[in-house]
């Protein structure tokens, strides 16, 4: 969000703009792929930086190739030679916006993974690039910690340095007085952990959550300084400042970035303003506090609060139409999400979803700030300066979140449908106000018989007939889909049990009856999942990008491993109104019997819809999920995180900012980058690939 932040947007809005020039130019020759990558390998995507001039190792070439590939471990439907033995002509393209939305997105990955440090020298070089400081004390201890545990992109911690940016133009005594007396007052739902002489020595106000996260801590407590770190206690995110004054603090960031040739590796030690913890009573302690700034507005209109901190050109601040809005992250036919994290971004869908999300309007609980005061939280909405960590739930082993392999099928033995389950949660219900929850919304959207009362209508995509000589296969929109039927066939998606209405959730008898539960491990029997958010995050997703399933999600929330996660790569992305659900699930187990004969049971429903299933297409998604999440959001990528982020905070309270750190050029670890501290000859490789 800063001008410079802004500048990138308005280079992406560009760069999608002559992409989609490019596909209307090429009439979406999508797979026709050298000419696309061509044009999309210079996109820098935000978050993602191409490469830098780094040559791909001929290796990793190879490597990359498998992915693309599809192995034996489940066979692919439509790989039988029968399709191929027709007499048609050899160059047969399926134009799909989905078939090229898929291949934009491997584009991007590619680009991805080419540039990554496979040294500690580059990782230090290309830090100092990117960020233009020295990276913070400790940067090497870490290093060798997330080498040890085979991290995959040792570059890749763009959230951190984002989160933390703006607090560069704070003073750094402040933010600590911030953070010692954050959790002193209760009902502000701020727990704080205190970390003194490499020690974890107290925690205020803790809970589970604050447990996790002590527990994250202690596998590399002995090399952060004293500090006091204040954690979210609540679902809802906190902090919103004002776009005017973030500009202020991203400006001044960027004016006092320095390097000075000799900094000191070391963290202050003794400095004031932590919380004195020779007090045992709080009443006692005479320090100076500051005011945090909070304002509790539970089931207020969140984007009264959220709208400040855009840009005033955005959605959110201007009279942009919806249709406008839409044309920024949707592809114009079916609405395909084609900018995942524009999807999320309250900025630009905001005034879209603001009445279709419960946290927009039904919060059970906000305390917001308008202050840039320091609080770590899970999760947070794009507004948000809240610093994220990886979610305890993926930290710690609780059965309703961990991926459990016992009841994930592979691909084929899987059913052919998508299955959702879970509680009424999201905002605080009332009789009259249900109806536009985000997970009522999907529920609804499923019960073939609501959708069939209702006479809803919804988006697919159809097989063009008129063609016949044609050799490509292409698509029209079709408007009028009556989606009962497949809907009964296809979803199983239901609540388990009502939570969280007031005065009680009497008002669902009618509407609602409760599916039995079904185990998150026995969900993965079924081909495609969906996850849309509670009150809060969706602390499933680990689990369903780990299985062989299928993950498509809607959320407006962001998490540590959103710049890990490619839309269209490792998942289906899906707009938070589910106004394209219908054609994604049907361009995926397909629909209709043929092109001309299309009686379902004797009962003609949808006859002009026609669409050959895409198994393979989606198996591929699963499989590209499930690899990556294995790579990218282990336990041990957390603890990664974890350290690198409480590195850059340590930095960022010191008083002496501006003169510690990493200046060396990164020769110190040449061995154990060659692996002699080891006793074995190995090179990292691409980050661990080859684990
Ligand atoms: C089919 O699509 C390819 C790739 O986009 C294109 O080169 C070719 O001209 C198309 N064929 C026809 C008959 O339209
Ligand atoms: C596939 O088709 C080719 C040529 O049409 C044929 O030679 C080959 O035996 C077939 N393979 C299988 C597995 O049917
Ligand atoms: C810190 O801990 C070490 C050993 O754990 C101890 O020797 C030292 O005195 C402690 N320092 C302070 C300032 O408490
Ligand atoms: C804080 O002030 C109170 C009242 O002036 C005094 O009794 C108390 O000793 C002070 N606490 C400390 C730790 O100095
Ligand atoms: C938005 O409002 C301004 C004046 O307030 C007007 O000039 C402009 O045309 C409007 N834009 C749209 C898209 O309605
Ligand atoms: C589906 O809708 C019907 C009619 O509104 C309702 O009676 C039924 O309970 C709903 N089913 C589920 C699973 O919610
Ligand atoms: C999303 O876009 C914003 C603004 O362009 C950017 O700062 C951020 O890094 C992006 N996030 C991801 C995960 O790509």
């Amino acid at each position: 969000m800063a001008p410079i932040e802004f500048n990138k947007r308005r280079i992406l809005f560009l760069v999608a703009g002559i992409l989609a020039f490019f596909i209307v130019f090429h009439g979406l020759s999508v797979l026709d792929s050298d000419s696309i990558r061509d044009v999309t390998a210079h996109i820098s995507l935000p978050g993602i930086q191409s490469p830098t001039g780094h040559k791909t190792p001929p290796e990793f070439e190879s490597d990359a190739d498998d992915i693309w590939d599809f192995d034996s471990e489940s066979s692919p439907v439509a790989q039988s030679n029968s399709s191929t033995t027709e007499p048609k002509p050899a160059q047969h393209f399926d134009l799909h916006p989905i078939a090229q939305l898929m291949q934009a997105a491997d584009d991007r990955f590619r680009a991805y993974e080419s540039g990554i440090s496979t040294s500690f020298r580059q990782t230090v070089e290309k830090y100092r690039s990117r960020y233009g400081r020295h990276p913070p004390p400790g940067f090497k201890d870490w290093y060798k910690f997330a080498r040890e545990r085979n991290v995959f992109n040792i570059d890749d911690f763009e959230q951190i340095m984002d989160d933390l940016r703006p607090f560069w133009a704070a003073n750094p005594s402040e933010l600590r007085t911030h953070a010692a007396h954050m959790g002193e007052d209760p009902k502000f739902g701020v727990a704080v952990i205190h970390i003194r002489n490499h020690t974890i020595v107290q925690a205020d106000n803790p809970s589970w959550r604050s447990e996790t996260m002590e527990t994250v801590i202690s596998k590399f407590v002995e090399f952060l300084p004293d500090m006091d770190i204040p954690m979210n206690r609540l679902d809802q995110p906190r902090v919103v400042v004002p776009w005017e004054d973030m500009q202020e603090m991203l400006q001044k960031e960027y004016e006092t970035r320095t390097m000075p040739p000799e900094v000191m590796d070391t963290f202050s030690v003794g400095q004031p303003n932590l919380l004195d913890m020779t007090i045992q009573d709080r009443a006692q302690d005479n320090s100076t506090r500051l005011d945090d700034g909070w304002f509790f507005a539970p089931g207020k209109q969140y984007m009264d609060i959220a709208a400040k901190a855009c840009p005033p050109e955005s959605p959110a601040r201007s009279n942009m139409t919806i249709a406008e809005a839409d044309m920024l992250y949707k592809e114009s036919i079916a609405g395909f999400v084609t900018n995942f994290n524009l999807s999320s971004d309250l900025c630009t869908v905001g005034p879209t979803v603001q009445n279709l999300h419960g946290l927009l309007y039904s919060a059970s609980s906000i305390i917001a700030s308008h202050k840039l005061v320091p609080i770590f939280g899970e999760c947070k909405v794009n507004v948000n300066s809240d610093i994220l960590f990886p979610a305890n739930m993926y930290y710690r082993h609780d059965d309703r979140y961990d991926y459990d392999p016992s009841e994930d099928l592979d691909w084929r033995d899987k059913q052919d449908n998508i299955i959702w389950r879970g509680v009424t949660s999201g905002g605080v219900q009332l009789e009259n106000n249900w109806q536009t929850m985000h997970r009522q919304r999907l529920v609804q959207l499923f019960n073939g018989t609501h959708v069939s009362r209702s006479g809803t209508e919804v988006k697919v995509l159809t097989e063009k007939l008129d063609e016949p000589e044609a050799t490509n296969t292409t698509y029209e929109l079709y408007d009028r889909f009556h989606p009962s039927r497949f809907a009964d066939e296809h979803s199983d998606i239901g609540f388990v049990e009502a939570w969280g209405c007031v005065p009680n959730c009497a008002f669902y008898d009618t509407v609602f009856s409760w599916k039995p539960q079904v185990s998150l491990t026995a969900q993965f029997r079924s081909k495609y999942l969906i996850d849309v958010d509670g009150h809060s995050f969706s602390g499933r997703w680990r689990a369903f990008l780990q299985s062989k399933s299928l993950g498509f999600k809607a959320t407006i929330f962001r998490e540590w491993h959103d710049s890990r996660l490619l839309a269209w790569r490792h998942f289906v992305p899906v707009d938070n109104r589910y106004d394209d659900l219908y054609a994604l699930l049907t361009y995926f187990i397909g629909y209709g019997d043929s092109k001309q004969d299309n009686v379902m049971d004797g009962e003609e429903l949808n006859p002009q819809v026609y669409i050959a299933p895409h198994e393979r297409e989606a198996q591929k998604l699963a499989r590209q999920g499930r690899e990556w999440a294995n790579k990218v959001l282990r336990r041990d990528d957390i603890e990664v995180y974890m350290f690198r982020l409480l590195l850059e905070y340590g930095r960022i309270i010191d008083d002496r900012r501006d003169f510690i750190g990493y200046s060396g050029d990164g020769s110190e670890l040449d061995k154990f980058d060659a692996g002699d501290e080891h006793g074995k000859g190995w090179s990292w490789g691409i980050g661990g690939w080859k684990t």
